[in-house]
């Protein structure tokens, strides 16, 4: 099959989301936990979250546009300036996924989605209790993407909880070992398997490539 540009545009909008949101490969799945300046904690699953930099640890994610009706997590993180971002287990996939319905700012969908609020480190967004791997947040720099309006929002890494088992000597994550899960397109969830590890690469010490099965 070959789509052009063409194709593309032409075709109808929920099967061009799905395409498009599926060929650029698994992406990570999260839920991104926020608290209200009044109180109200939110909880929403996010598959952009990106590795920006290590010094300083920064993570970026993109914001769909907020122009028309501002959603909770981005009002939250506006407001207070933090957040969390916290590893979906394949076990909680089902939860994890409805916690993107549109609910009211006083409906909390670590409620609804049946998730517990953590409050770790004094850290003043709350964490998902029942994630393998969570990441405490501070907003540092908003930049608008002019030519769709998505906004990629920038933040620190404060607080890293992650069990003593799935960390290597070397700071490697074993993330089949912590049973994240992985998303393709906007409602398909896949299992991690890690399949090997090489070392750091050197131009002049190629190994012996075994030939490509295709
Ligand atoms: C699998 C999946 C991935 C999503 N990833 C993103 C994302 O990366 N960025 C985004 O703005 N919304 C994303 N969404 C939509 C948000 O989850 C949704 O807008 C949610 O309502 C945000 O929470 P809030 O309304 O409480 O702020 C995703 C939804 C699903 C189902």
């Amino acid at each position: 099959m070959h789509l052009t540009k063409k194709d593309i545009e032409n075709t109808e909008r929920i099967k061009r989301l799905n395409i498009i949101n599926s060929v650029s490969g698994i992406k990570p799945a999260n839920l991104i936990g926020t608290k209200s300046k009044d109180g109200y904690p939110n909880l929403g699953i996010f598959s952009s979250v990106v590795h920006l930099g290590s010094s300083p640890a920064l993570l970026g994610f993109i914001m769909r546009p907020q122009h028309e009706k501002p959603r909770d997590t981005y009002l939250n993180i506006k407001e207070s300036g933090f957040y969390t971002i916290n590893h979906v287990h394949q076990n909680f996939i089902e939860q994890a996924h409805f916690t993107s319905a549109k609910f009211p700012k006083e409906t909390s969908e670590f409620e609804v989605c049946e998730f517990t609020e953590e409050y770790l480190y004094g850290f003043q967004a709350p964490f998902v209790k029942e994630s393998p791997l969570k990441i405490g947040m501070k907003l540092i720099e908003e930049i608008p993407i002019q030519v769709n309006k998505t906004i990629l929002m920038i933040g620190e890494i404060q607080h890293i909880s992650i069990p003593e088992n799935s960390m290597d000597e070397q700071g490697h994550i074993n993330l089949t070992s912590l049973g994240s899960a992985g998303i393709s397109g906007v409602n398909s969830y896949y299992e991690l398997n890690k399949i090997n590890q090489f070392p750091y690469t050197k131009a002049n010490k190629l190994p012996r490539f075994e030939k490509i099965q295709q």
